[in-house]
């Protein structure tokens, strides 16, 4: 791919983006014009404080051919829509989403807390795991003995430093945001056991060397999750299992079959690979935790405005909001744990 500038890579991503679902989800509006204010305006939304200054890219994009400009409105040629399906495969565009939030929460006292009240221990927590849903996975790495583990997807490693020292493991932690690495990376000052590294779980190559994988919540995140598992079990060693905690939502209630633990889209893919797994019930905790998030975040909203994380708290808002209108019988929550197929290495 031909090397470009930071700046413009931001505008072929968020122009790439702007007619689509998650467009409309930050509320910009199917009938906008794909005009400078919006495409900046959109980009504002999701780049948030990594946005850089783009008036200079809108004018080399159009000599690089990349961009097209039309009455005002800017569109990708097809030149420049396969340059962003590069863009796209290697740094997927909600990368910033994480970054901003990874910088923003560290410094926010009022987010702390909430993460107390919300999972009973600040661990910056972004998916759905709770102590509670967090004490299962411990006591399976303890009864499993593991020694040596992979976190895909471990943001700024305060869950991955948790599991290390309530099981006495080395791991090492892998998350596509540079920010949350970067904070991760302070962690391993103190503490040798643990390994952080920026990396795409689409793209990483491992060692099959782990006795875990773990997926905390971050399976969503796979462009192919038979793909994915493929290669977690190929990063296990002969008695290595994966563990994923893992969430499924049906639309309508044809589709209540996929609730089920041996019929969810994680489960279809162990058995299509023909590994064993089980499975725990965490389906009434993930359905609480939405609605409790909500009760904590309207209880701390003066706390987050008073500090000026007015952002951070819309951003966790909106999000609670989202997944807690969510009918409770279209949703399941597990942890897996499989065992890989000896015969994939
Ligand atoms: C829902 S959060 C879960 C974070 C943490 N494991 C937890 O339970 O709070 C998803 C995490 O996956 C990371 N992530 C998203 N896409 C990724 C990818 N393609 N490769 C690696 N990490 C990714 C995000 O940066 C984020 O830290």
């Amino acid at each position: 791919m031909i090397e470009l500038e930071i700046s413009e890579q931001q505008v072929i991503t968020t122009l790439g983006w702007f007619r689509t679902r998650y467009a409309l989800f930050l509320g910009l509006e199917l009938s906008r014009k794909a005009d400078k204010q919006s495409i900046e305006e959109f980009g504002k939304f999701w780049i948030g404080d990594f946005k850089q200054d783009w008036d200079n890219a809108f004018t080399t994009l159009c000599e690089k051919k990349i961009l097209t400009l039309h009455n005002g409105e800017y569109q990708l040629s097809e030149y420049g829509d396969s340059i962003k399906k590069e863009l796209d495969a290697q740094t997927p565009f909600y990368k910033y989403e994480y970054d901003n939030y990874f910088l923003r929460e560290q410094h926010s006292a009022a987010h702390s807390r909430f993460c107390k009240e919300v999972y009973g221990e600040d661990l910056s927590q972004h998916g759905l795991i709770n102590q509670y849903e967090l004490s299962f996975l411990i006591e399976e790495l303890r009864q499993a003995n593991c020694k040596k583990i992979v976190d895909i997807g471990c943001g700024n490693g305060k869950i991955t430093e948790w599991i290390s020292q309530q099981t006495n493991t080395v791991i090492l932690g892998v998350d596509i945001s540079s920010q949350g690495i970067a904070a991760a990376q302070e962690r391993t000052k103190h503490n040798p056991k643990l390994q952080f590294q920026i990396a795409n779980l689409n793209t990483i190559e491992l060692p099959d060397t782990y006795d875990a994988v773990l997926f905390l919540d971050t399976l969503y995140y796979s462009n192919n999750i038979l793909k994915t598992i493929e290669l977690a079990c190929k990063a296990c060693n002969s008695s290595g299992y994966i563990y994923a905690y893992f969430s499924q939502w049906i639309m309508d209630e044809s589709q209540k079959e996929y609730l089920n633990a041996n019929a969810t889209i994680l489960a279809r893919v162990a058995q299509e690979l023909k590994l064993e797994f089980t499975a725990i019930n965490l389906t009434d905790s993930g359905i609480n935790h939405w609605k409790k998030k909500l009760d904590v975040l309207n209880k701390l909203h003066d706390e987050f405005i008073n500090e000026g994380n007015n952002e951070l708290w819309e951003y966790r808002y909106n999000e609670a909001l989202r997944y807690a209108s969510w009918e409770d019988k279209k949703y399941a929550r597990y942890l897996y744990t499989l065992k890989p197929n000896n015969n994939m290495n």
